[in-house]
């Protein structure tokens, strides 16, 4: 294992989404002399509010744009001297790619190919620095639904993606593949179990079933709830990603996941027994009350499971966070932050919950 420690000059993509500011938090506090340089369209998913804290930042800048613009992704990589992209930027929700599969083959396909395609002449025109790595963030939905019995998802499991956005998310690490084969690149890859954790957009399963409780709304499960995720805290995901930056060798790729499978209906009722024990004025009390059974997801994957072996064995990394410890900070967190999630219920969040739910 060797360390490639050193300053860096990083753009990270989809910094204002989810997991993505979860990782500027963890860069900025763990590497707090490295340039970090955030690149966000500002989607109904980006939120300049989960970044506030870092406006006094010496080294942060935040650029609002798209990753499918070519001329200022090319222009922020020269003009800011990167030497690594961390690429979170997409359109991640399921449901949405259903109703609407438009954006996710532009922002998941060909946004990531213009990235790619921006960095190999920026890395090309500058001696193709053996430093420089292009870590691209994907997903374990790439591989399909697994049978009750079968084996965890490995780096090997052949692809077979099943909705359009894991169709998306397919296609980008395809490109970042093949631009390590044909030209070298120094990509990496990480393919993630489900995260859950704070800044966590309220359409998502975790801050759905929160929010819902705070309201005394409805609790959507879907289908019969026995579909099943693997379930990982989103700083053990940031963890997992410094760690295959730091001490990978370029193509290599690596799943990550914290080996916590969960049926969705014990997950919502372990949300609900949260609620009741630290929400002091719930509409509804006890909160399971409100748990309803609607109509399945059109193609719902049944189960994923990550095996997470090679990057514990090869990279020593290893998730610190029970499913109980990080459930309850994540409930805690939704509790003490309505600021945060309460003007991200809007008209056009509330039109989209109508489309799906009513
Ligand atoms: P998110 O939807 O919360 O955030 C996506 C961010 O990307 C938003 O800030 C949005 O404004 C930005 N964005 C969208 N289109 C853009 C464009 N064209 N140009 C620039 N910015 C754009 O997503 P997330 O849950 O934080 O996921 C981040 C990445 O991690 C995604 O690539 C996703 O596939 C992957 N991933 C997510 C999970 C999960 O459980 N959420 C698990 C594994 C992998
Ligand atoms: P989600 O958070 O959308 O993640 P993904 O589909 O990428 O795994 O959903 C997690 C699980 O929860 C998935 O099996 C679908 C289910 N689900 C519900 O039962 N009800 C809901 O309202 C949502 C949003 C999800």
């Amino acid at each position: 294992m060797t360390s490639t420690e050193r300053s860096r000059n990083i753009l990270i993509t989809g910094g204002a989404g989810f997991i993505g500011s979860n990782f500027v938090h963890h860069w900025c506090k763990h590497y707090p002399s490295d340039r970090v340089v955030v690149l966000d369209a500002l989607t109904y998913a980006g939120n300049l509010k989960s970044l506030a804290d870092l406006d006094s930042h010496p080294n942060f800048r935040f650029v609002q744009g798209d990753i499918c613009d070519r001329m200022l992704v090319s222009q922020l990589l020269a003009e800011e001297a990167i030497d690594t992209v961390a690429h979170f930027a997409a359109e991640s929700h399921v449901d949405r790619s259903i109703l609407g599969p438009d954006a996710f083959v532009l922002t998941n396909v060909v946004g990531t190919f213009t990235l790619l395609e921006s960095f190999r002449y920026h890395w090309m025109e500058r001696g193709k620095p053996t430093g420089d790595r292009f870590l691209h963030v994907s997903t374990d939905e790439v591989y399909g639904s697994l049978g009750a019995n079968d084996p965890s998802f490995t780096e090997t499991t052949p692809y077979t993606p099943n909705s359009p956005y894991s169709a998306s998310k397919a296609g980008s690490d395809h490109l970042v593949r093949a631009y390590f084969h044909t030209y070298g690149m120094p990509t990496l890859m990480t393919n993630c179990s489900n995260n859950y954790g704070p800044y966590h957009f309220p359409e998502k399963l975790i801050p759905l079933m929160c929010i819902n409780i705070l309201m005394g709304k409805p609790l959507p499960v879907y289908g019969d709830g026995q579909n099943i995720r693997d379930w990982l805290y989103v700083e053990d995901h940031c963890s997992a990603l410094d760690c295959v930056l730091r001490y990978s060798a370029p193509g290599e790729t690596y799943n990550i996941g914290g080996n916590n499978e969960v049926k969705n209906i014990d997950l919502v009722h372990m949300l609900c027994g949260l609620m009741d024990e630290l929400a002091p004025n719930l509409p509804v009390r006890p909160s399971k009350q409100l748990i309803t059974f609607v109509k399945d997801r059109p193609g719902h994957d049944r189960r994923y499971a990550i095996d997470s072996t090679k990057l514990q064995m090869k990279l020593g990394w290893k998730p610190s966070v029970t499913v109980a410890e990080g459930l309850r900070h994540t409930v805690r967190w939704y509790l003490t932050n309505p600021d945060w999630w309460q003007p991200l219920l809007s008209e056009e969040y509330q039109a989209y919950y109508q489309t799906v739910y009513a």
